[in-house]
Formats: C-alpha cells, sequence, structure tokens
C-alpha cells in the first residue's frame, strides 16, 4: 500500500506539521507501507522528498528548495497519482493513500480534502463537510449545542463589520460578557492570533491582530476552567480514549502557541485527567456525541473546559487533523487507551481505505 505522509501547506501552523510528519514518519509500519513524503512549502508548491534523506533523529521534516516539483491529479484510471512537473518525464505515479499531516486553513478545513476528492484517492480524516464546519470554531460549536453539548458564551465580530464601525462592533463583543475574555481567529489552529484580554481597553488592539488571520472572530467568555481532551477514533463503533488534562505554566497566561511548542515546560500534562469516574465517562461520551454531531470520521480531538464552577463540561473545539509531534495529545491518549502509535497510524490508513 503506498502512502503519501502530505507535510507542510500553506497555513500558520506549517512549522508544526513539519513536528507532526516527522513524528508520524518515525511510527508508520515500513514493512506495510510504501512510504512517499510529499512536502508543500508555504508559497503551495508540492516536492517529492526522498526518504532515504530524511535524517529520522530530526524533529522536523525539511522542505527542500531543489527536490523535484510534483502534482496531484486524477489517472487514466481515474485514481489518485503523483505527476512529476518535469519536462518529458510525465511518468504518474499511482498512490493509493494520502495522510494528510497538516494543521490549519487549507490543509484541514475542507480545502485539501476537496482535491483529494477531485483527485480520486483515498485520505485519512475527516471529509469536506466535517472538515469545514470542524476549523471554524463558530459553526462547530453552533452544531455541538444543537446536539446537547454544552458550550461557554461567546460573540461573534466579522472583520467587515469591525471595519465598518469599530465601536458598535466593540459594544456588541462586549455585551453580555465578562472580562477576562478570549480573542480567537475563527479558522486558526494551535493557538495563532489568540489574545486573553483582561481588559475592555485591550478588546481592540487584540481583534486588530486576530482580523489579520481570519474574516471571523470569536470573543470568549474566559471562564475558569481546566483543559480536558479526549481523542476519538473511527471504527465499527466511536472509540474514545482516555482524557487528559492540560495544566499550562503560570508562567503563560493560557496554552499559547508558545506554551504548545516553544516551551518545553509549557504545560503539565496529566494523562489520564484527574477525573471521579462519573466526569471522565461524561467527558468521553461527549466527545463521541461532538464528533458525530459534525459528522467526523477517522479521527478527531476533541477540547473542553471543565468549569470549576458549575463543574459541568463545555466544548471548547475540535481538531479534525489534530497534532501528531512528539508531544501531541492525540497519539499519547491513544496509546494510554491500549492503541500504541504505530497499530494507530496502521488503523487510520486502513480506515481511510474502508
Ligand atoms: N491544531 C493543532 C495541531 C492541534 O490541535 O494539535
Ligand atoms: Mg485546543
Amino acid at each position: 500500500i503506498r502512502v503519501v505522509v502530505l507535510y507542510g501547506g500553506r497555513s500558520g501552523e506549517h512549522e508544526v506539521s513539519l513536528k507532526s510528519a516527522a513524528s508520524v514518519l518515525g511510527h508508520l509500519d515500513r514493512a506495510r507501507f510504501e512510504v512517499i513524503p510529499v512536502s508543500i512549502d508555504k508559497t503551495g508548491r508540492w516536492q517529492w522528498i526522498d526518504l532515504a534523506g530524511i535524517d529520522p533523529e530530526e524533529a522536523s521534516l525539511p522542505i527542500l528548495p531543489d527536490a523535484p516539483e510534483i502534482r496531484l491529479a486524477r489517472g487514466a484510471d481515474g485514481c489518485g497519482v503523483l505527476m512529476p512537473v518535469v519536462e518529458g518525464a510525465t511518468e504518474p505515479i499511482p498512490i493509493d493513500v494520502v495522510f494528510p499531516v497538516m494543521h490549519g486553513p487549507l490543509c484541514e478545513d475542507g480545502a485539501m480534502q476537496g482535491l483529494l476528492e477531485l483527485a480520486d484517492v483515498a485520505y485519512v480524516g475527516s471529509g469536506v463537510l466535517a472538515s469545514a464546519v470542524s476549523m471554524d470554531k463558530d459553526v462547530a460549536k453552533r452544531l455541538a449545542e444543537l446536539a446537547g453539548v454544552p458550550v461557554a458564551p461567546y460573540r461573534v465580530l466579522t472583520r467587515k463589520a469591525f471595519a465598518a464601525d469599530r465601536a458598535s462592533s466593540l459594544a456588541k463583543a462586549v455585551e453580555g460578557l465578562r472580562l477576562p475574555a478570549f480573542v480567537k481567529p475563527c479558522n486558526m489552529g494551535s493557538s495563532v492570533g489568540i489574545h486573553k484580554v483582561k481588559t475592555w481597553d485591550a478588546l481592540g488592539p487584540a481583534l486588530d491582530d486576530a482580523f489579520r488571520y481570519d474574516l471571523k472572530v470569536l470573543v470568549e467568555q474566559g471562564i475558569d476552567a481546566r483543559e480536558i481532551e479526549v481523542a476519538v477514533l473511527d471504527g465499527e463503533t466511536l472509540f474514545a480514549s482516555v482524557a487528559s488534562e492540560l495544566n499550562p505554566n503560570a508562567h503563560h497566561e493560557f496554552y499559547s502557541y508558545e506554551a504548545k511548542y516553544l516551551d518545553p515546560d509549557g504545560a503539565r500534562v496529566d494523562l489520564p485527567a484527574r477525573l471521579d469516574a462519573a466526569q471522565m465517562a461524561r467527558v468521553r461520551a461527549l466527545a463521541v456525541q461532538v464528533f458525530a454531531a459534525l459528522e467526523c470520521s477517522d479521527l478527531a480531538r476533541v477540547d473542553f473546559f471543565l468549569d470549576r464552577q458549575t463543574g459541568e463540561f463545555c466544548f471548547n473545539e475540535i481538531n479534525t487533523l489534530p497534532g501528531f509531534t512528539s508531544i501531541s495529545m492525540y497519539p499519547k491518549m491513544m496509546e494510554a487507551s491500549g492503541v500504541p502509535y504505530g497499530e494507530l497510524l496502521t488503523r487510520l490508513v486502513h480506515l481511510a481505505l474502508d
């Protein structure tokens, strides 16, 4: 089975993908799968990367400017192929599965999934619809709420409305919300563009920055809560892992990009999370409920807040292509639930082929 590991991508999470993909490459069963790494650089150029040239000790896969360029296409028999972009060399390379180990807009939001559909190639992860609605934090929350899963209070602002009438947009954003609040671009991951706002004066600048990343921005009520995550794996029935808890180190205001990827002491993880049996069962059931409500497939990591005041879980967000780096929670939670990393990848490839 020929598996293309697609990595990099034109999103703010490009560097995270390089790390995720290095980890995936290190754990894919080479006896079972023929692995072809294909990188996408920040300009969107696809390149064939020679597996033999990759140092297994490196924590990130490389982007190699001189590597041969390649394109994904639909082959003569209607199956996905890689086409070398070299004059004279037009021999298509048939492929069986694409594993997009990439995160964020154009990678995880249905755009790439649409391209893979057009090329008639099987791929790991959710389809176009689930990818798109899961990436949009506003739509995801609305669908979760419709399915009966609680969410924390939030408001939505559009760049257009904010540009047209800053004062009334700000007033609308503040209405009914308490401080602190979180400002989040609607479609980003890894905390890119997120700000914690402690005074309403800080809201305007935070929105200005968040609108650099997205046309739609969320202002969320900051709740005094614990951060709990659950990994969900598709199969005959949906399987929810044991939950974990992230405790960002006190010198970080929240679980920021820096705390996640740049600071080795960014957070302490409790795996399993210190929950009682009823709480653990509840959050696992909610994760499955969200996964199903958003019509996801294959895998997703579902992130919750556990409100310290009410003791209730709120859905925060879902990641249909969660981080797979050496410190990422999705593979760790699966491992802690009896599915080792290598076996997890084998299962995901087979889910894509089913
Ligand atoms: N968006 C990052 C990769 C995550 O959720 O793990
Ligand atoms: Mg999260």
